[in-house]
C-alpha cells in the first residue's frame, strides 16, 4: 500500500480517517504541532505520529518526501485575516509545490461548502483562494489534486450538534443567530470514505467533489434535532434579527478561549450551505451518504463525551 501523510489528521475529521486508512493497510504519517505521547492516535497500528511545524517550508517538504498520498485536513474556524491567509491559502499552496516537487501521486484537500473568493466571511474567501493557489500550484504537475467540499460534519464528538444538545439541557428558551441558514449535513464516517476512495482511485474521481447529505435542514431544525436525538426537550428557539446577531457573536468573541460564534462565522451564514450541484456528490464516489435523524441518537443519547474514541480504542488491540 501507498504511504499517506496527513495534515491535520489529529481532528474531527482527521481520526475517522486515520482509522479507516490503518484498516485499510495504508502505512500513515500524521503531522501534528502537539506533543505525540498523549494522543488518542498512538493506538493505531502503522501510524507515524510526528510534532512538526508545518508552516515551515522546508520541514513541510522533508514530511512529503516519500509519500505517494497526502491528505490536508488543516484549517481554523476563527481567527483575523493573517490567521485565515496562512492555513487556508499560504499552506495549500506550500504543500502542493512540495507535492509536485517529491512526485506526490495524489493530493486530497479538505475545503468547505460555499469556498468562494468573494464569499460574504474571511473563512470562505480564504478556503476560495486556497483552492484557487492550489489549483495552480499543480498545473502541469504530475500530482493530482482532488479537492472535497463539506456541508456541515455530524457525529461522534462534532461541535455543533454536541453543543447545540449541551446548551439545551440547560437553557429553556435559546437565541439562535443564523436560525434559517440551510445545511446538509454530512456524516463523519462519509466524509472520511470519500476521502479514502478519492486517495484509493486509480484515476482522479472529479477534481471537485461536494460531500453533502441526504438532508437539507435549517440551523433552527438541527439545533432542535440535537435535542430530541439526546433525549432533551427541545429548547424554545428565539431567532435573531441581524442586528442582534452580530451583538450577541461580538460577545461571544470576548469570552476567553475559541468563540462558540463569531462575526465571522455568522457571516457565513449569509448564503445557505448546501450543495451547488455543479459538481459530482459522494454518489459519484459510491457512497450513499447517512442522515443526520438516523446518526445522532447513536452519540448524541446515552453515550459519553469521548465515545468518538471508541473507535480507536476498539483498534488498539490488532
Ligand atoms: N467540521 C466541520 O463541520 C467541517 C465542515 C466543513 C468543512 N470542514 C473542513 O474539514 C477539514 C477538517 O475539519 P475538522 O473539523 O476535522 O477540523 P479540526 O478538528 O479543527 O482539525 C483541524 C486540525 O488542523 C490542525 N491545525 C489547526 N490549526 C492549525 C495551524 N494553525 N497550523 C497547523 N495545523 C493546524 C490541528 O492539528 P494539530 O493541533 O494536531 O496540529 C487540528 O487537529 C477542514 O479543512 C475543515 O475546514 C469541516
Amino acid at each position: 500500500m501507498e504511504p499517506v501523510l496527513v495534515l491535520g489528521g489529529t481532528g474531527f475529521v482527521g481520526r475517522h480517517l486515520c482509522e479507516k486508512l490503518v484498516r485499510a493497510g495504508y502505512p500513515v504519517t500524521v503531522a501534528t504541532r502537539a506533543g505525540t505521547q498523549t494522543s488518542p492516535l498512538r493506538c493505531l497500528p502503522r501510524l507515524n505520529l510526528v510534532q512538526a511545524d508545518i508552516h515551515d517550508a522546508p520541514v513541510l517538504g522533508d514530511l512529503v518526501a516519500g509519500h505517494r498520498l497526502v491528505v490536508n485536513l488543516v484549517a481554523v474556524l476563527h481567527g483575523d485575516q493573517a490567521r485565515f491567509d496562512a492555513v487556508h491559502v499560504t499552506l495549500p499552496g506550500q504543500l502542493a509545490r512540495a507535492c509536485h516537487a517529491s512526485a506526490v501521486r495524489r493530493l486530497v484537500h479538505v475545503s468547505a461548502l460555499g469556498a468562494e473568493t468573494a464569499g460574504p466571511s474571511m473563512y470562505q474567501r480564504s478556503k476560495g483562494r486556497g483552492e484557487q493557489v492550489l489549483r495552480e500550484a499543480l498545473a502541469g504537475s504530475a500530482t493530482d489534486g482532488c479537492i472535497v467540499r463539506p456541508s456541515v460534519i455530524f457525529g461522534a464528538q462534532d461541535r455543533l450538534l454536541n453543543l447545540f444538545a449541551r446548551l439545551q439541557a440547560w437553557l429553556p428558551v435559546l437565541p439562535l443567530a443564523g436560525a434559517g441558514c440551510r445545511f446538509q449535513p454530512v456524516w463523519v464516517e462519509d466524509v472520511a470514505e470519500a476521502i479514502v476512495r478519492c486517495l484509493s482511485a486509480p484515476t482522479p474521481p472529479a477534481p471537485v467533489i461536494e460531500a453533502a447529505g441526504p438532508d437539507v435542514m435549517t440551523l433552527r431544525e438541527l439545533v432542535t434535532l440535537a435535542a430530541t436525538a439526546s433525549g432533551k426537550p427541545a429548547a424554545h428557539i428565539l431567532p435573531l434579527p441581524d442586528t442582534l446577531a452580530r451583538w450577541q457573536a461580538r460577545l461571544m468573541e470576548l469570552a476567553p478561549g475559541e468563540p462558540l460564534m463569531s462575526r465571522d462565522n455568522l457571516a457565513s451564514m449569509a448564503v445557505d450551505n448546501i450543495a451547488s450541484g455543479q459538481f459530482p456528490g459522494l454518489a459519484a464516489l459510491g457512497i450513499t451518504p447517512a442522515s443526520v435523524a438516523a446518526v445522532a441518537p447513536g452519540y448524541l443519547g446515552q453515550r459519553g463525551p469521548r465515545s468518538g474514541l471508541d473507535g480507536l480504542r476498539r483498534g488498539a488491540g490488532r
